[in-house]
């Protein structure tokens, strides 16, 4: 929530001096009513103000968040079934930030989320996409032939994958950790590779994303991006 007065002199209309004249004058709205009181709070991702009925749009300031997502929270912005939302856990942030594609409802790990719309434009175009590392771990013991088909490319129904760097990190009686580089981000991508070479995936976390590194960001928790990691993934979308 935020002062009227502070909005409006946010969005270039007036110093906030003039804007409570504006107000005691009778000229803003909020939703259609006048509103003359100064100290009146709005909501500037929800509340349309007008001065003169013309709409005045915040001139929102750009961020760029790092959420390190856990498993059973939707990437969606709306879930008609109710479930926790990743917008949910950015208590504390102002702004109307949205995600930079997608992670499934049970994949956890890096996810950015910002309301810079050309830039998250680009890093999700196929001509511009970031390499993306994943840890997986998959059913069973995964051996050289499987590894193999991994990083050369799997056939998959919607076409090909493109070839993958794929490591072994770790196996147990029936399991295998891997860690998975993949520079597309098909649908479901690493669950549905993993599939195909019969081993599927018991659970996923994206650790890197572009020049970003997950790190030790606790899970729920996020971070603005550090100056020089804008700067990186700028680069990487060839944005400056
Ligand atoms: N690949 C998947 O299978 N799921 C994700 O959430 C991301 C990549």
């Amino acid at each position: 929530m935020e002062r009227l007065q502070k909005f409006l002199a946010k969005a270039g209309v007036s110093s906030r001096r003039q804007a409570e004249n504006l107000i005691r004058d009778g000229r803003v709205k909020v939703n259609g009513r006048v509103v003359r009181e100064i100290g009146s709070k709005i909501d500037p991702r929800r509340d349309k103000v007008t001065l003169d009925n013309w709409e005045i749009t915040a001139a929102e300031k750009k961020v760029y968040i790092m959420l390190n997502k856990p498993p059973r929270v939707i990437t969606s912005l709306r879930d008609p079934a109710g479930r926790l939302k990743v917008t949910d856990l950015l208590k504390g942030v102002e702004e109307r930030v949205y995600p930079v594609g997608r992670l499934d409802y049970l994949t956890e790990g890096l996810l950015l989320l910002t309301n810079d719309g050309e830039l998250a434009y680009r890093l999700s175009h196929p001509s511009y996409e970031v390499d993306k590392t994943y840890i997986a771990v998959v059913r069973g013991n995964v051996g050289e032939k499987a590894l193999g088909k991994l990083r050369g490319g799997i056939w998959l129904e919607d076409g090909p994958t493109r070839p993958a760097l794929v490591k072994r990190l770790a196996g147990g009686k029936g399991w295998t950790k891997l860690e998975i580089t993949i520079h597309e981000g098909k649908n479901r991508q690493v669950r549905r590779m993993c599939e195909a070479v019969g081993h599927p995936v018991l659970s996923l976390k994206r650790v890197r994303y572009g020049p970003l590194y997950l790190g030790d960001l606790a899970s729920g928790a996020y971070r603005h991006l550090k100056p020089g990691e804008l700067r990186a993934l700028q680069t990487a979308c060839r944005f400056n």
